[in-house]
């Protein structure tokens, strides 16, 4: 069965875009250093072979296990949902070949005709709501997963509407101070979440961090040289099976997790 997925970047303060990056400072990336704070937050998965060839940045990139894993993201992905704000900026920055390649449902207030692009993405424009965009997006899929594309105000919807299975961060390794923040109405379905993998990836930063979800706590340091600094990639899931049985049975475990940390 086709799962709901998020993959997102993230600075340690938890912020999904800096602030100043709007249409409005488009073309200006110095306004509140914007453009800097961005390539702080996605130089690394801007440097893999696969994602270069993807927005035709042209030959060269990493390969390995990052390039793969950024490989898989795409292909088990078959059809992704996003919000306008993150299509604007889309719209004026994908090549022509929009690097999707899946339908692509876009959430918002206008309306507009689906927009196909050469190879094979197609934006379609929804109006009535989040439960719908996912309901056409798992009928066009053909069994692959849903990837909730961003930015932070969709991914919150799906959040709360407890559809998510999967989150995955890639967390970087700097702090934004301001910006669109990833949390912005957490509701209390994201308890269920499991730490389930992580992965560093070499960055030119140094880091320190700490990442805390669902009753897990992962803490790791690195060390301050130009290529030792690493980000973790962290997916965490939800429990295959949801309903009020499952609930009570997760919230008594965490309550025991939380005592011990207590004790
Ligand atoms: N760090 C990452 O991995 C990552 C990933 C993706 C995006 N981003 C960044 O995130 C930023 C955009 O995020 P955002 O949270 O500001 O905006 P967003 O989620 O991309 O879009 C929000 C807009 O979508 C429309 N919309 C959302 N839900 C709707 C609904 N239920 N019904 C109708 N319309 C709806 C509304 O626009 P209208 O009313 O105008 O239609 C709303 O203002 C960008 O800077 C982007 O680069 C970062």
């Amino acid at each position: 069965m086709s799962k709901v997925f998020v993959n997102i970047g993230l600075s340690l303060d938890g912020y999904m875009a800096p602030e100043g990056m709007t249409m409005e400072y488009w073309d200006r990336p110095e306004y509140k250093d914007w453009g800097a704070k961005w390539g702080a937050l996605m130089s690394w998965i801007l440097k893999q072979q696969y994602l270069r060839e993807l927005l035709k940045f042209g030959p060269g990139g990493e390969t390995g296990p990052v390039n793969d894993m950024v490989r898989y993201t795409m292909e088990r992905t078959g059809a992704n949902i996003m919000g306008k704000r993150m299509f604007e900026q889309g719209e004026v920055a994908w090549p022509e070949e929009a690097p999707f390649h899946t339908p692509v449902y876009v959430l918002t207030h206008e309306k507009r005709e689906p927009w196909a692009r050469p190879g094979g993405t197609t934006f379609y424009f929804v109006n009535d709501g989040p439960e719908s965009a996912l309901e056409q997006a798992k009928e066009s899929a053909g069994g692959r997963d849903i990837r909730i594309s961003g930015g932070a105000d969709v991914i919150q919807q799906y959040l709360n509407l407890g559809v998510i299975d999967e989150l995955e961060i890639a967390l970087a390794p700097v702090v934004f101070g301001g910006g669109d923040a990833f949390s912005r109405t957490y509701a209390s379905r994201c308890s269920g979440f499991e730490l389930t993998r992580c992965m560093k990836v070499r960055l030119l930063h140094t880091c320190a961090m700490c990442v805390s979800k669902g009753g897990q706590h992962v803490s790791q340091h690195g060390p301050a040289t130009a290529e030792g600094g690493f980000a973790a990639r962290v997916a965490v899931r939800l429990p295959p099976t949801l309903g009020v049985m499952s609930a009570i049975e997760r919230s008594a475990r965490l309550r025991e997790k939380e005592a011990s940390w207590q004790r």
